[in-house]
């Protein structure tokens, strides 16, 4: 058994909801069963660099189970290994890694145990090679993460969307028209692949399968003629096989730079010019992001920390927890980063939205 003196804790990336869940699960038994004291780390790694933390008391981790968001404050621009500083205009890139070991030393951290997607898994594991005791555990709404069935975050972005669609389609029936969803999801199609086949969308359309134009303006004519309206479900990182995907803008300061969106507002007016049909489009956007966790997520965000509190008292570093068959258990990070977790396009999923008519595009 590792002695577990002062356990820190950050959250890194974008929020989702069941974050709090986990740190509640990693802070309660560390303060309660270890005496430990649990460093909060604010804003992700940002706060890691910076130097900035508060230590949790055992107030700050009650009835959080089901509130959104983070306690702890996050950041999806705050990679010490590429740290942006400067202001508007002057931004340099700088390695502040060795700065955030020195806070890890000084804070006398014996474990950090970093929550996040790909990006923080990435530094998490170089942080590991430096020598730090850290350990992941994987949050997103996307669910592209390879070593993990599912990430929590996913379900609640996913029954949000999937309440959209279900809005969607009474007015879209009332006014028969053609109702475009962009969802989130990054490069990964699982948001709008499970809110699409939830919330019965006639196109689904993810980046895993690549559509073409003619086969969605088939699909919403025929609609037009029986049941006068149709919903069309578009990851945001969508695109058509003979074109490229929809980049709303590149930030250098983030992460990953590149921000998607648009490819909603592209399709929408496709559709109206190329079949005269009356369209029109929302956007997701954070919606996704935000308000209270699923029971699922509230769950496995708990079984997550708990697990991760496990490991760092068996000192077993540089690992993320996962969940593989049901079982919680932990795999290397190396394991964890590299590939992402994309929609095999002949899942059986998507073979049984096929056979009640729903349309890939391809
Ligand atoms: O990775 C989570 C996610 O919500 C993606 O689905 C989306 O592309 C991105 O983050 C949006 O990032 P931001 O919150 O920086 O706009």
């Amino acid at each position: 058994m590792e002695i577990l003196k002062r356990i820190g804790i950050l959250t890194g990336g974008g929020d989702c909801p069941g974050l709090n869940a986990v740190i509640r699960s990693i802070a309660k038994p560390a303060m309660n069963y270890f005496n430990s004291k649990v460093i909060g780390i604010l804003d992700g790694f940002e706060g890691l660099v910076e130097g900035r933390m508060r230590e949790l008391s055992p107030l700050d981790v009650t009835g959080i189970i089901n509130v959104g968001g983070t306690i702890l404050g996050t950041s999806n621009k705050g990679n010490p290994f590429q740290y942006p500083v400067g202001g508007p205009g002057s931004v340099r890139i700088i390695d502040a890694s060795e700065q955030a070991l020195e806070n890890y030393r000084n804070w006398q951290l014996d474990v950090l145990i970093a929550i996040g997607g790909d990006g923080t898994m990435h530094i998490s594991h170089k942080f590991g090679q430096m020598g730090m005791n850290i350990i992941g555990v994987p949050k997103t709404i996307d669910n592209d993460l390879d070593a993990t069935d599912i990430t929590f975050g996913h379900d609640s972005a996913r029954l949000v969307a999937t309440e959209a669609i279900d809005r969607l389609q009474t007015t879209a029936s009332s006014h028969h028209r053609v109702m475009v969803v962009e969802t989130m999801g990054r490069y990964a199609g699982w948001i709008a692949l499970g809110a699409g086949v939830a919330g019965g969308a006639d196109v689904i359309l993810i980046p895993e399968i690549p559509f073409k134009w003619d086969k969605i303006y088939d699909s919403v004519l025929k609609r037009s003629k029986g049941a006068k309206f149709s919903i069309i479900c578009v990851a945001e990182g969508a695109k058509p096989a003979d074109g490229e995907i929809v980049v709303k803008e590149m930030d250098g300061k983030r992460t990953d730079p590149v921000r998607l969106g648009g490819i909603g507002e592209l399709v929408g007016k496709k559709i109206s010019d190329e079949t005269g049909l009356e369209t029109r489009v929302t956007v997701l956007g954070h919606v996704q992001r935000g308000g209270n966790p699923t029971p699922y997520d509230r769950i496995l965000g708990t079984r997550f920390g708990a697990i991760a509190l496990q490991s760092a008292s068996h000192g077993e570093f540089d690992v993320m927890v996962s969940l593989q068959r049901r079982e919680v258990v932990t795999v290397p990070i190396a394991d964890a980063i590299g590939k992402l977790r994309l929609v095999p396009p002949d899942s059986q999923l998507i073979m049984a939205a096929r056979s009640v008519g729903t349309s890939f595009g391809d």
